[in-house]
């Protein structure tokens, strides 16, 4: 039975911040961010989206091409939880009206966790292959202000259907795990922000890319990959993958298919669980070479790291509109991100302002510590957008 991703979206918030300005605040030189972390803009997340907002705003995307009847589960992949034991993707099925008996539960493996959820979600469609399931990806990458670790924040979601027979991608059930236990990068439930120990973490990541392609290559080739996707934390860091492929004379043939996937997230950060799909996305909407079999890099902190391989069925692009999302937010400056970033941080955060830009799905407010969420009206939308753009002049 052949199974994968039959359709793919992503969100990510309406706000962004420049990281010149980052840089500006900080006293840094602003090329540490634009040549060797290689991004240029950080998403920032209001106060009034957040994990679960940018999870439905990206699976409303897929819905004009499925029939919701047949999903289930939904699987929901993040590092940034809003609670410990009630499931994200309860308040997803009941934010995008799924039906009542769609089982619904949450995967946690830092970064690798979308990857798993995929693989789960692999296995449930062999055991049913009439139902279709959703799984999204979702990340708000926050870390201390003023840490190194600010310049890579970000956040998005990716929401894909993986079905029998997809349109867009087979996976083969073929791939490589790897678990290596290290203290790289974790977040202790107290706290809202991640600990990181930077240099440590991009020493497994590498370390761990280097034998998962040694193993991928001992029953495949590399040689039968137009592409290789990459887990992006920041950009930069596939300068140093291309210096491990090097080492196998290769790095020349996936030098310019890697800076194809890395568009979208110099303009976005670290999507943690979302990065390696987004990048997926970023692939297809502007590779200047026929996509065929291509070779996906899961790299999840603590530490674990997937190599599987896929082979494209039917491109399917919406550059047009990725673009035009991207484009379309409204930039902040550095007071408002750092009120914002404070407001995230907090335990207790306070109201939420009705005027801010949001996706269809938004975070109302926080009642008794209930998250409340809300869809928003096309009148409403309208309203606010009026208000934005006066606002940002
Ligand atoms: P840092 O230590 O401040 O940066 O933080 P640096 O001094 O290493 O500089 C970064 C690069 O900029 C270097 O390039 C510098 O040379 C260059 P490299 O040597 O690495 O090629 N540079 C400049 N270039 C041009 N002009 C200049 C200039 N100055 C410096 N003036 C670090 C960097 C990534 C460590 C930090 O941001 C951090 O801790 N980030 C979070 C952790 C992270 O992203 N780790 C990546 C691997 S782990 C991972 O991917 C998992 C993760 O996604 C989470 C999960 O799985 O759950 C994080």
């Amino acid at each position: 039975m052949k199974t994968g991703i039959d359709d793919i979206a992503f969100y990510t918030p309406r706000y962004y911040m420049d990281l010149k300005n980052l840089a500006q605040s900080y006293g840094v030189d602003p090329q540490k961010f634009a040549i060797g972390l290689e991004q240029e803009k950080m998403a920032v997340m209001p106060p009034n989206e957040d994990i679960i907002t940018m999870a439905a705003n990206a699976a409303e995307a897929l819905f004009k091409n499925c029939d919701k009847s047949k999903i289930s589960p939904i699987i929901f992949a993040s590092e940034s939880f809003v609670d410990q034991a009630k499931s994200g993707a309860i308040h997803i099925k009941t934010l995008l009206g799924l039906p009542e008996d769609c089982m619904a539960f949450d995967i946690k493996q830092a970064c690798c966790g979308g990857t798993y959820a995929l693989l789960t979600a692999q296995a449930f469609v062999h055991m049913n292959p009439e139902r279709e399931v959703l799984v999204i990806c979702s990340d708000h990458a926050l870390y201390p202000a003023g840490s190194p670790a600010e310049a890579t924040q970000g956040a998005a979601a990716v929401a894909m259907i993986i079905k029998e027979d997809p349109r867009l991608l087979h996976i083969s059930p073929d791939y490589v795990t790897l678990l290596d236990d290290q203290m790289d990068f974790w977040r202790p439930s107290y706290c809202k922000t991640a600990c990181v120990d930077g240099k440590l973490s991009i020493k497994t990541y590498l370390k761990l890319f280097e034998q998962s392609i040694e193993r991928y290559s001992q029953s495949n080739s590399l040689d039968d990959l137009s592409a290789i996707l990459l887990h992006l934390p920041y950009n930069g860091i596939s300068r140093k993958v291309l210096n491990v492929l090097r080492k196998n004379g290769k790095d020349l043939d996936f030098k310019d298919t890697i800076d194809s996937s890395k568009i979208y997230s110099r303009m976005i950060g670290n999507s943690y669980t979302a990065s390696l799909y987004l990048g997926f996305i970023s692939l297809m909407d502007h590779a200047e070479i026929p996509l065929e079999k291509l070779g996906f890099y899961s790299y999840g902190s603590g530490s674990t790291a997937v190599f599987f391989n896929g082979r494209i069925n039917q491109l399917r692009t919406n550059q047009e509109k990725n673009t035009a999302h991207l484009e379309g937010r409204i930039e902040v400056d550095h007071e408002q991100y750092t009120e914002w970033h404070e407001w995230h941080c907090s335990f207790f955060p306070g109201r939420i302002d009705s005027n801010l830009f949001s996706g269809k799905h938004f975070l109302e407010g926080i009642e008794n510590r209930k998250r409340i969420y809300s869809r928003r009206t096309q009148k409403c939308k309208e309203a606010t957008k009026s208000f934005q753009l006066h606002r940002a002049g």
